[in-house]
């Protein structure tokens, strides 16, 4: 048995899953493809279609409808890949609280969601790939080599993304980061199509007490022992 050439890597926002991912997919050279871009992608194109984000039928159909490409970074600003929405970089925009706000309302939809997983089915046949998301290890590839499930407490979860948002120059605050945590794990667990949940098969990772890099030790004795 070779090195597995299929990883998911599934987790609750925050939890560290695409620096493990970034890390864990250059370690190996496969491609690292991180689906969370592409609902947050879809999400600013419903703000910006200024669609009601409760109506359904429509965002479905926005969801079939635009082109989401992600691709090796063009720019030296700190992001691992450029995101284009219809072939407009939005990088960063993607980020924005109003994308964190609605992304999880949208997630639920059926439409979205097949929209989105026959795009990361191809991207994973195509592809040796670390691929990290929610339902990677149950809904996208259920076949993975290798499945992690990354946790950590919210606490944790929110000092890391308010950090980060700091580190970026993006004003914020703790509390608000917490609630709007809480809230997206909330609906991500409880959704009725792919919730957030470890795969049967998948290895549990606690993140309190590591650092990333102990997180990636961990990852690749996963990985060179399978
Ligand atoms: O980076 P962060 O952990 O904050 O979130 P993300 O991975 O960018 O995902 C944003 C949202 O997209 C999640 O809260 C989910 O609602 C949704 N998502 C999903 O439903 N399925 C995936 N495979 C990835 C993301």
């Amino acid at each position: 048995m070779g090195l597995p050439t299929t990883i998911a890597i599934d987790g609750p926002a925050a939890s560290g899953k695409s620096t493990l991912g970034s890390l864990l997919a250059k370690e190996l050279g496969y491609l690292y493809f991180d689906t969370g871009v592409m609902y947050r992608a879809v999400t600013l194109a419903v703000i910006r279609a200024g669609l009601d984000v409760a109506a359904e039928e429509a965002v479905g159909k926005l969801a079939g409808d635009v082109r989401i490409d992600v691709s090796p970074p063009s720019v030296d600003d700190g992001r691992d890949y450029d995101v284009l929405l219809d072939g407009e970089d939005v990088t960063w925009e993607i980020r924005a609280d109003a994308v964190n706000d609605y992304v999880s309302d949208i997630s639920v939809y059926a439409a979205v969601r097949k929209a989105m997983t026959d795009q990361q089915r191809r991207i994973a046949k195509e592809n040796k790939v670390v691929m990290v998301g929610r339902d990677i290890g149950t809904v996208v590839m259920p076949d993975a080599d290798l499945k992690i499930y990354l946790d950590a407490s919210v606490e944790v979860r929110a000092q890391r993304r308010y950090d980060e948002m700091v580190a970026r120059n993006q004003p914020s605050d703790y509390d608000d980061v917490l609630r709007s945590l809480k809230n997206r794990d909330q609906i991500d667990s409880n959704r009725e199509l792919a919730p957030l949940k470890p795969a049967d098969d998948a290895v549990v990772i606690n993140a309190d007490d590591l650092g990333i890099l102990d997180v990636l030790e961990k990852a690749k004795e996963l990985v060179y022992r399978v």
